[in-house]
């Protein structure tokens, strides 16, 4: 009988062989791509020390094409829990060094038992993918995974933060657990998504393109809007997960850490009264007005790369995290568009989701014309935004810098759309429409049309209309904009607001 001395040492060997994964050469091959392994990545994202691995033993029980003699350690999947600047998260790390990272029933069952226990305790789950999609000879079984990671990504969103990290070819199943978190990032040069990949795609459409060009990080975060971040490489990805976390509570019942920044509250900007040019037709980067207003002039960019014609951050003021909707002027004169109007709408929710106070700042001449935009559904994407911010019950500040015209003055958070407090700056143009349009329409064929336009600009492209109404509830100098905001967010601490029971709202996807 083998003594405990015994038991210990065979314990011991088969971490150790467990830990190995797919083997030394396979190691190899993850880290001239560039690549980390799971454990490596794991390490370097939670705090030194404290990841603790579940499920080490675990073993598939496929018996098709020969896999009743293959053994893979861990079952290609690294999974367990640790802390991240001492909050608890869990996670998970798919190995492609074990048959591609590939998935199985019991490669899912790792993951499912994870998900599980991050809602329960309602902590945020952290997925790294890295891996060949459904494993081919579970057939059936590997379908059932996905369905069962799926389920729970959806039963936990808006419960708990999920953050997915793409890091190697992600294929088939392998993308939809992703698409269904708050989060994904992606790296540069070495991860790439798609449902189908590039040899599939010639053999029925004929179509020639790179698994780069198909999938990379910078296509799904310039064109197809999939993935929020794109990083430098793997380090730079792990660093940003840790940092987007400093700005998210642990789960729904919480609000964000507040942080001290060091930076004063009342600190203001007299940068500010001169940023905007005379001309109000000529840009200007929203940008700017972001840094100066913000803690220490940081912010996060989600979706950075991705209709630039808004812009959606994290930042902090007086240390709270906050959620900003932007129009970026120098971008499509700061338009909304289909694509504007889905990247604000799912980040004012993200948001909300998380009690995150939203803060918008308005500079919008309207909604994008055209027949592009119609045929492309702009009717239904923009109200995408207008449902959203009348959704959102968090803190809700909007502060018109310039141009608030129409239906996008509404889609920006109007006071009728639940805006709590909005400020504006004495070079708000509060209007039903821009004042070229409005003459066209009311002073056609007037003689005295010249003037008469000039007299709607000075009495209609103003903030006083609004004000008059009580629209807007403070009119402010720019270089005021920071403290005033702050002493709205610190007034709209104690925010309670209800809405009317009911299953779920009917958002026009
Ligand atoms: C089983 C897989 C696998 C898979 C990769 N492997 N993908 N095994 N099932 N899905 C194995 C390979 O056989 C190989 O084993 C090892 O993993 C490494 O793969 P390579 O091909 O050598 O690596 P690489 O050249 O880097 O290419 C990676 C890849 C490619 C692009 C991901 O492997 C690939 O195209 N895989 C299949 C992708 C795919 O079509 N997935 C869809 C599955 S269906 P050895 O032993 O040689 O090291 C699906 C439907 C689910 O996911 C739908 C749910 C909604």
């Amino acid at each position: 009988m083998a003594t405990i001395q015994e038991k210990i040492e065979f314990l011991k060997k088969s971490q150790e062989k467990i830990k190995l994964g797919g083997g030394e050469k396979r190691i190899e091959k993850q880290h001239a791509q560039g690549k980390m392994t799971a454990r490596e990545r794991i390490e370097k994202l939670l705090d030194p020390g404290t990841f603790v691995e579940l499920d080490q033993f675990v073993r598939h029980r496929c018996v098709n094409f020969g896999m009743d003699t293959k053994e893979l350690p861990g079952e290609g999947v690294v999974t367990g829990y640790g802390t991240v600047d001492g909050r608890l998260v869990y996670v998970f790390a798919q190995d492609f060094t074990v048959e591609g990272g590939s998935l199985g029933e019991m490669h899912a069952a790792k993951i499912v038992k994870v998900q599980d226990l991050a809602l329960k305790m309602g902590a945020p789950l952290i997925g790294i993918n890295d891996s060949g999609g459904a494993r081919i000879q579970e057939a059936v079984d590997a379908l059932a995974g996905y369905g069962k990671i799926f389920f729970r990504n959806t039963i936990a969103s808006g419960v708990i933060p999920q953050i997915s990290a793409i890091m190697g070819p992600c294929a088939g199943g392998a993308v939809y657990s992703p698409a269904l978190t708050d989060f994904i990032y992606m790296v540069k040069n070495t991860s790439q998504m798609f449902i189908t990949g590039p040899q599939v795609i010639k053999s029925v459409t004929a179509e020639e393109v790179t698994a780069e060009e198909l999938g990379g990080a910078m296509t799904h975060n310039s064109v197809s809007g999939v993935a929020h971040f794109a990083a430098e490489n793997e380090d730079d990805c792990i660093r940003q997960i840790r940092y987007l976390l400093s700005f998210l509570p642990s789960n729904n019942m919480e609000t964000a850490p507040v942080i001290d920044t060091g930076d004063s509250p009342m600190r203001m900007d007299p940068g500010l009264n001169t940023l905007l040019p005379d001309n109000p037709n000529m840009p200007y980067n929203m940008l700017d007005v972001i840094a100066k207003i913000v803690d220490n002039g940081e912010y996060y960019q989600v979706l950075e790369h991705y209709a630039k014609n808004i812009i959606t951050c994290f930042a902090r003021f007086d240390g709270q995290s906050v959620g900003i909707i932007a129009n970026q002027p120098s971008v499509m004169a700061g338009c909304l568009d289909v694509n504007a109007s889905d990247k604000a709408a799912r980040f004012i929710r993200m948001c909300d989701c998380f009690n995150i106070p939203l803060v918008n700042l308005v500079d919008v001449p309207g909604f994008l014309p055209g027949t592009n935009q119609e045929y492309g559904g702009i009717i239904r994407h923009g109200a995408k935004m207008l449902y959203a911010y009348s959704e959102a019950t968090v803190p809700k500040i909007t502060v018109i810098t310039r141009k608030a015209y129409g239906g996008s003055y509404l889609a920006m958070c109007s006071q009728d759309l639940g805006a709590d407090q909005v400020l504006a700056w004495p070079s708000a143009e509060i209007a039903v429409m821009g004042p070229a349009g409005a003459a066209n329409i009311i002073f056609k064929g007037d003689p005295d049309a010249k003037a008469k336009t000039e007299k709607y600009v000075e009495e209609f492209a103003t903030p006083y209309k609004a004000a008059e109404r009580g629209f807007v509830d403070q009119v402010i100098e720019p270089a005021e904009t920071r403290p005033r905001i702050i002493s709205a967010l610190n007034m709209l601490a104690s925010k309670r607001e209800a809405r009317p029971a009911k299953k779920h709202g009917n958002i026009p996807l």
